[in-house]
């Protein structure tokens, strides 16, 4: 496969400096970008791969590092920037226009317009969590879930520490909320990470499972949320997407506890989802009240936090069906 030729393993593992003076020559790099472009075509493998790369090159930038890395790369900056712009240019096919551009101007119809629409998306109510997590799924369909679902619960903490970046107010006071209660509020056994960690264990997960095991859809989905927290052009998006995560999430855990209670898992799995029945309801009218309607007068802001919100239910309802037919 052409893939492997050029990202083998050791395409990531250089340091900078190697992995710029293998590039160095500019008709090189042009080759070894025009692989990476092919990558956004309409194929399986191809987004699968193009996904994975992304989310080892994420990994680069938001894990320390046992020995050298590419990090700091300028070639690993052009590679990163094709892959993100060419997600993006897909993602942004799924949006339909028309809903989106008919958003109300008034800020205080534009939270019950989304509400709305978010309610008539697929993805809301999915029968992944309604009928199947809830009623039908075995211990070793959890244990997919839970290894899909890694993609963004494992790292949620770090995630809103680089969203909060350059805010100030209201709205880093809800990230800085949102983020103590990730924090366990102080307890460290408490920590969501720590719980979410210990049901990984309970699994069995190994780190190369959860390294090599990701669906291309659940690969998106932790690429697009490191993606959104990390520019800060990306801001408004980041705004929608978080509100949307944190309003279905109540629902959806509901549905993970009642099948979790059926097959008698783990206590530390009922602490972790019930406490997220309560909290990201209060993330959720945080969020929405303090931040989603002040930035909503300003047309640019709100179209981008509608964006930002469909990123996150289209790939959402991608990534459930692909699951749901799958299990
Ligand atoms: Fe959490
Ligand atoms: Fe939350």
């Amino acid at each position: 496969m052409e893939f492997a030729k050029w990202f083998g393993i050791t395409f990531l593992e250089r340091s900078a400096e190697e992995l710029d003076a293998a590039f160095a020559e500019p008709a090189r790099l042009a080759e070894l970008l025009d692989a990476v472009a092919a990558l956004a075509k309409d194929d399986p493998d191809a987004f699968f791969a193009q996904q994975y790369l992304l989310s080892r090159i994420y990994g680069i930038h938001t894990q320390l590092p046992s020995g050298d890395t590419p990090e700091n790369s300028t070639v690993l900056h052009a590679v990163t920037r094709r892959l993100e712009q060419d997600t993006i240019v897909a993602e942004d096919g799924y949006l339909d226009e028309e809903l989106i551009s008919s958003s109300p101007e008034d800020p205080e119809q534009f939270v019950p317009w989304l509400k709305s629409v978010v309610r008539q998306h697929t993805v809301f109510k999915h029968p992944y969590y309604h009928q199947f997590l809830r009623n039908e799924a075995t211990e070793e369909d959890f244990r997919k879930f839970v290894l899909q679902e890694s993609s963004v619960d494992a790292r949620f903490d770090d995630l809103l520490a680089t969203m909060q970046v350059g805010t100030d107010g209201a709205t880093k006071m809800e990230i800085a909320n949102n983020f103590w209660d990730e924090m366990g509020n102080g307890d460290p056994a408490q920590v969501h990470t720590v719980l979410f960690q210990r049901i990984i264990e309970h699994f069995g997960i190994t780190d190369e499972e959860l390294k090599e095991n990701l669906s291309a859809e659940a690969l998106l989905g932790g690429n697009l949320a490191v993606m959104i927290c990390r520019y800060r052009n990306l801001f408004y998006e980041a705004v929608g997407h978080l509100a949307v995560a944190e309003w279905l999430a109540p629902d959806r855990f509901s549905q993970v506890l009642h099948g979790w209670e059926r097959l008698g898992l783990p206590d530390d799995g009922i602490t972790y989802h019930r406490l997220h029945i309560g909290i990201d309801a209060h993330h959720a009218s945080g969020w929405f009240a303090n931040v989603v309607k002040p930035m909503a007068g300003d047309a640019a802001a709100r179209r981008a936090i509608t964006r930002g919100a469909f990123w996150r239910l289209n790939s959402s309802g991608r990534y459930l069906d692909r699951i749901l037919t799958h299990a």
